[in-house]
Order: C-alpha cells, then sequence, then structure tokens
C-alpha cells in the first residue's frame, strides 16, 4: 500500500487550497476534492478513448457520481469562445449550480477550456483537472490560469481559476502520442532551466536515453517502452514542484512567475505566424525555439554562459524538438511582439533572460534584430 501513496505538492494560491497529487489514479480520492457531489465531467476524446475505464478508477469508493461527461476533441482548435459557449449550454442541461463541480481530463487545451468554464459558471464553481499530457502535468495544470484563442491571437481572454485538486497519473502517458511527448519535455526543461539546476543536469545527463526514445518517430504515434525508459515520476513530481513554488510565490504573475515564461516572448511569436505556413508549430515546438534563442542572445551578450546555451540546445535537440524557424518579416515580428499579453503600455515586451540554470533576468530587452539573426 505504502508505495502507492501519492507524491503531494501543496499549494495556497489566493488564499485557496490548490493540491497535485501524483501517482496511480486510484489512490487519488477524487472525492475529496468534491464537496457537493455529483461533479461533471469534461474528457478529451482520445483520452476516453485510450484509457476507458479511468472513471472507474478514479471513482473507486464513490458510487453516488453522476456519469455526465461531454468527451471534446483535444487540439489547440478547441480553445474557443463558441466552444466555450457550447459548455455552458451543456452545463445549464446538466443543472450546475454555484455549488458544483467540473472535473477536466485532458491536456493543456482542454484544461484551460474547462477552467474558464469553471471559473466564469455561476462566476466560479470548483475546478478540479487530470492532466492527461506531459505538458499538462508538470505545467498547465498547475497555477491556476485558465484561457481561449480569441481574436487572432493566443490566450487573450483568460482568468486566474485555480484547480481544487490536480490528479496525475503517469498511466495515461502510455498512449502519448511523440509530437506531445515532445511538447511536454519543452516545458519540463523550462521548468529545471528556471528552478531546479540538479533536475537540468539529470536531464542533461540521460541525453542519451532521451534521444533513443524521443528523436526519431512518428510525431501522432505513441512510443512503445517509454514509460520504463526513463524515471518519469520522479521528474514530473520534480518539476512540479518547481512550478508549484513559483505559483505559490506569485500568483497573480506580479514578480517571479514571469520567470515561466522564457522561451515565451518568442515562442508564441513564431508558433502564430507558423499558422499560417505549410509547418505550423506546436506550443512546445515554438517555446523550444524561444528558448534556444534567448539562450543565444544572453551568450552573445556575454550575460549567461556559452557552455550552458550548449547544454541547452543539446538536450532540446535530443528531445526531437526544434531550435530554430524561419524569421517572420521583420515588420510581422514586432507587430506580432506588439500583441504579446505580456506587453504593458509603457514598458513595451520584458524578456526572460537567462544568467545561468535557475537564475533569470525578468525584465530583459531583446532587439527584432537579435531575433532575426539568431533564428536563422
Ligand atoms: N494554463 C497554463 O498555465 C498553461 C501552461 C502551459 C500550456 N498551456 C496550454 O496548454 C496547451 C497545450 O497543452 P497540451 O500539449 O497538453 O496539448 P493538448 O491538450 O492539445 O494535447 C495534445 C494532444 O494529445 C491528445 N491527448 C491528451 N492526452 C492524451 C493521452 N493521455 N493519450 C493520447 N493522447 C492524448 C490530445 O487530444 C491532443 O490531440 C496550449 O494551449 C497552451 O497554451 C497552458
Amino acid at each position: 500500500m505504502k508505495e502507492n501513496k501519492p507524491r503531494t505538492i501543496n499549494m495556497n494560491l489566493d488564499g485557496r487550497p490548490s493540491q497535485y497529487l501524483l501517482g496511480p489514479l486510484a489512490g487519488l480520492e477524487l472525492s475529496r476534492f468534491v464537496p457537493q457531489p455529483p461533479p461533471v465531467y469534461i474528457v478529451d476524446e482520445t483520452v476516453s478513448r485510450r484509457h476507458p475505464s479511468w472513471l472507474e478508477q478514479i471513482q473507486e469508493g464513490c458510487d453516488h457520481f453522476s456519469h455526465c461527461t461531454l468527451v471534446l476533441p483535444g487540439g489547440e482548435n478547441i480553445k474557443s469562445l463558441a466552444r466555450l459557449a457550447e459548455i455552458y449550454a451543456w452545463l445549464a442541461d446538466c443543472g450546475v449550480n454555484r455549488d458544483g463541480t467540473i472535473v477536466a481530463v485532458g491536456g493543456g487545451t482542454i484544461l484551460d477550456l474547462a477552467g474558464l468554464a469553471a471559473s466564469t459558471w455561476k462566476r466560479g464553481v470548483n475546478f478540479v483537472a487530470l492532466p492527461t499530457t506531459l505538458l499538462a502535468m508538470v505545467d498547465a495544470a498547475l497555477g491556476g490560469k485558465t484561457a481561449v484563442n480569441a481574436a487572432g491571437l493566443k490566450n487573450p481572454v483568460g482568468t486566474f481559476h485555480p484547480a481544487s485538486g490536480i490528479l496525475a497519473d503517469c498511466g495515461f502517458l502510455s498512449s502519448l502520442p511523440l509530437r506531445a511527448w515532445r511538447d511536454g519535455m519543452a516545458e519540463m526543461i523550462k521548468t529545471a532551466l528556471i528552478g531546479d539546476p540538479r533536475l537540468f543536469a539529470h536531464l542533461h545527463h540521460s541525453r542519451n536515453q532521451l534521444a533513443r526514445v524521443l528523436r526519431e518517430g512518428d510525431p501522432d504515434l505513441p512510443v512503445p517502452g517509454i514509460l520504463g525508459a526513463l524515471p518519469w515520476t520522479e521528474w514530473i513530481g520534480q518539476a512540479a514542484y518547481v512550478k508549484a513554488d513559483v505559483v505559490n510565490r506569485d500568483f497573480r504573475e506580479i514578480g517571479p512567475r514571469r520567470a515561466l515564461n522564457l522561451g515565451h516572448t518568442l515562442g508564441h511569436v513564431v508558433e502564430a505566424w507558423s499558422q499560417e505556413t505549410e509547418s505550423p508549430l506546436s506550443h512546445g515546438e515554438a517555446v523550444a525555439i524561444g528558448m534556444a534563442a534567448v539562450f543565444k542572445v544572453a551568450a552573445e551578450r556575454g550575460t549567461c554562459p556559452l557552455p550552458t546555451a550548449v547544454q541547452v540546445t543539446e538536450l532540446l535537440m535530443d528531445c526531437g524538438l526544434p531550435v530554430s524557424c524561419p524569421a517572420p518579416p521583420p515588420a510581422t515580428l514586432t507587430a506580432l511582439l506588439a500583441g504579446d499579453k505580456k506587453a504593458t503600455s509603457t514598458d513595451g515586451v520584458r524578456w526572460v533572460l537567462p544568467r545561468k540554470v535557475g537564475l533569470m533576468d525578468l525584465d530583459g530587452r531583446v532587439t527584432a534584430a537579435e531575433i532575426i539573426k539568431w533564428l536563422d
């Protein structure tokens, strides 16, 4: 029984407790996070198909829970105002009241959308997240940010609404396609870079094993044997701890939380721009390019050790992630950067620039010319 005990991380976000549990689903006690049963479920379609018994496992000991479930396809397209409106109609049909609970089961896209629905329905209902991708387990499920895309921009409409419980079971990852593993690795590497030099060293030390499972293969297919090949539970727990610690200290992103945007300023730009091209980038791929670029810029300026920049680039490449892409035309780059949601009217775009692993400058400035140079 002891070895099934979940790893637990406690957060207190805006005065509200938020608990992260990592372990086999059956031991995660969903009922503890549902004050007024029954909850309703918003579930990723692939997860519902590939893991049909998830509901039984998580509901162990809760016979009275309902099966009011909305199954939606995962993916960036789901993060829209139109889908949000569909969810509201469904919540009304299900009769979800102010004391209700929405349980979301899926990757970052389902969690961002369902979290926004939970934070706005009846001015906010209880939210529980079951992350099913690596990215969601180490990043999207923690910290209470919700969002949909709108007006041609990524994530401009959103709220802060932390999940009361985040219940993570690595077993979900057995069906994860290679592309989603790579995306998750980009965020895990980012987290290690901002807050856990030992985790970064461990990941870099495991480069060859990572390359064996992640560097080649069909991006749309699961990776056989990957779960047993590396210490995923340990790494996920460590990365989740870093994120939890950062959001605990700065829930509203006025200070240290901005470090989590490492690689994201440029990442959002190339992600948005690439959607118009023949090779659209995923979120993780875009963040990888963004991280490689800021390390190169910082190393070139002499504000970060060159060997660190080289290690970051090596590790990203061994995880099958891109480290550069064709630069958008300068005018497009400048316009997209101006639309960055982290820009304020007074101080322009603030970049997260590395000084060393574990230490970031949160107020960096980078010129479009530097970016174009390093992208190409
Ligand atoms: N809120 C936050 O703090 C935060 C942080 C980081 C990223 N995000 C957001 O997260 C999103 C990306 O999340 P993601 O990478 O998890 O993408 P995703 O939700 O699109 O999942 C990737 C793909 O994997 C499928 N999938 C999910 N779980 C699976 C499983 N266990 N087995 C097989 N297939 C599975 C999905 O259907 C989808 O096709 C972006 O929209 C990003 O903006 C949010």
